[in-house]
């Protein structure tokens, strides 16, 4: 590959400015995190590649700046366009590809999404996470959390969330009573959960902004596929955060965001007339105690302080 400089001389894109490339890293030698320092070297050194690579003009890259900020403002406490941009490049399901373990016995992960509000009302077994009614099909959810060898996780948190039918979550639409369609359960002695909702409808991410623009330019449609959010937490193991998606639904092969797997993709037998989903999570063993995982971002202004919980 060859770059023309100031329209004289032929050049590998490779070898241009290989110094400042060496230079810039270099520069690192006082950075008081190791850690901080190892991933900034691959960053410069792959910024570097990009420019070099697409041969990008000074035009270019002022729009990417300008793209950038414009993402950064539209942000908010309910706006988080910056997790959008990493789910809708395939980065969020990376990091959950080399981040989480899978293995026998232990349920798949998905992204979390901008849309976890935070620790929601406690609900005992059976209880609908719905505020207000809703004309659409009930839907019953139970199942069991169980360790990597099946034995029951008793006294899991089971945190849930999921969008109205107006293809809207709560933290969204200021019609919607705060925390509908969200909900905490606990898990009984037997690691089993059960609660009512109703059946989720496939729904476009956020695409007024620089995240949708980016789609529309790359020619992809926002669709994510019906689904329900579940994240799974109890002391000695991973938090587990994954989606159950309802099979049939057209966006499936198309997710938006990347985040389908089959083995998350469950349909809902009738049983007593209703639509029923038995589903049971395998939690993985935490290996490293000291790891905090929870969220950096949590939408809206609902969700309860620790002090309450
Ligand atoms: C969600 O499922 O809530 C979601 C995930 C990624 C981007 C936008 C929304
Ligand atoms: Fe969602």
């Amino acid at each position: 590959m060859t770059i023309m400089i100031g329209n004289r001389n032929a050049v590998p894109t490779e070898e241009v400015f290989p110094e400042l490339t060496r230079d810039v890293i270099d520069r690192m030698s006082n950075a008081k995190s190791a850690r901080l320092r190892e991933i900034m070297e691959v960053v410069i050194r792959h910024l570097h590649a990009i420019v070099r690579e697409s041969k990008i003009t000074q035009g270019e890259w002022s729009q990417a700046i300008d793209f950038l900020t414009r993402a950064g403002k539209i942000c908010s406490e309910s706006r988080q366009e910056l997790i959008l941009l990493s789910d809708i490049l395939g980065v969020s399901m990376l990091v959950d590809a080399v981040d989480n373990v899978a293995g026998p016995g232990i349920s798949d992960s998905t992204v979390l999404g901008p849309f976890y509000a935070g620790h929601q009302r406690e609900l005992a077994q059976g209880d609908s996470i719905l505020l207000r009614d809703e004309a659409s099909e009930p839907l019953v959810m139970s199942g069991h959390v169980t360790d990597p060898d099946g034995r029951p996780v008793a006294d899991a948190l089971i945190e849930v969330w999921q969008t109205a039918p107006n293809q809207l979550y709560d933290v969204q639409d200021k019609d919607q009573p705060q925390g509908h369609l969200r909900a905490s359960f606990r898990t009984d002695m037997a690691g089993t959960y059960r609660f009512r909702t109703i059946m989720p409808v496939s729904y476009p991410i956020p695409n007024d902004g620089p995240a949708g623009q980016l789609l529309a330019a790359m020619g992809r449609h926002p669709f994510r596929p019906a689904h329900i959010h579940f994240m799974i937490s109890a002391p000695g193991y991973r938090t587990l955060v994954t989606h159950l998606f309802l099979d049939g639904d057209e966006f499936l092969d198309s997710d938006a965001v990347f985040g389908v797997k089959p083995s998350l993709v469950v349909r809902p037998e009738l049983k007593e007339a209703t639509n029923t989903v038995e589903y049971n999570f395998g939690l993985a063993r935490e290996l490293r105690t000291e790891e905090t995982r929870s969220p950096s971002f949590v939408a809206g202004s609902n969700r309860i302080n620790s002090s309450e919980l």
